[in-house]
């Protein structure tokens, strides 16, 4: 497997926690970063986070997908030439936006706070990539998941077991009754997509991956590990040898 080095630069001029006004950051544009991820290389997470409103960016190392992870999916997407790419649990949209500049797949994310979709929004027409992303709003077993040839999952549901103090809000239920309908609608999606299906994991999504599917590439060189299994048999691949599989 080919793994490209991505280079890590630093767009930001300063160490600290910048903000869109602080006279001392060198601020790189939306289109500046755009230019850097297409030519190879690997923003520090903070430049990108700086395009978020202040609730957002400050939780942003905890929730959502680093650049480089980002970064990562997407080179292996375009590599098995994926032309859909639905991530379930969208957020403030940040893996969407960057895996859309560096890739050259379609991508739609779910996401049940709307406060998220709106913000996730605005993020893809500052990066100028809204006419490739979309984001439903919504909860998946409530709106239908769009069909696609790969899923991308970065633990989704944790929320569900973490403490209030670690929750991002409280406006959506979260109890270890919802993880398990979660994760059960997870397993049956996969289940039901056909052979060929990619699903892409950063730092599990708290189920196993169903019978049929095999990994085929991992990263250990990033903050979690990230996988990418493909569904390579209907069912497991001893299907209708095993008296009970089914
Ligand atoms: C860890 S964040 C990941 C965000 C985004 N995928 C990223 O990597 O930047 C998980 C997100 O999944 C959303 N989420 C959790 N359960 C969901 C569900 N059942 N339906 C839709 N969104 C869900 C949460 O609201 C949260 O925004």
């Amino acid at each position: 497997v080919k793994v490209r080095h991505l280079k890590r630069i630093n767009l930001v001029g300063r160490f600290g926690d910048p903000t869109p006004n602080d006279p001392l950051v060198l601020e790189p544009s939306p289109q500046g970063i755009a230019m850097a991820i297409r030519t190879g290389m690997c923003p520090v997470d903070r430049a990108f986070d700086r395009f978020y409103p202040d609730d957002l960016r400050i939780v942003s190392a905890q929730y959502w997908t680093p650049l480089l992870v980002a970064l990562r999916a997407a080179e292996w997407l375009d590599e098995l030439q994926a032309r859909t790419v639905v991530d379930i649990g969208s957020g403030a949209g940040k893996f969407c936006v960057a895996a859309a500049i560096a890739g050259r797949f379609q991508l739609t994310g779910i996401e049940q706070r709307p406060r998220l979709v709106t913000a996730a929004r605005e993020l893809a027409r500052l990066f100028e990539v809204d006419d490739r992303v979309t984001f439903l709003d919504g909860a998946l077993g409530e709106i239908p998941v769009p069909e696609a040839d790969a899923y991308y999952l970065y633990n989704p549901f944790g929320e569900n077991l973490f403490g209030s103090q670690d929750h991002l809000d409280e406006d959506v239920e979260l109890s270890f009754d919802r993880y398990e309908r979660d994760i059960a609608a997870v397993r049956d999606l996969l289940q039901r997509a056909p052979v060929g299906t990619h699903v892409i994991i950063y730092n599990g999504f708290g189920g196993q991956v169903p019978l049929g599917y095999q990994e085929l590439r991992r990263d250990h060189d990033l903050p979690n590990p990230l996988c990418l299994w493909t569904k390579t048999h209907a069912r497991g691949p001893w299907a209708g040898l095993l008296p009970h599989a089914s």
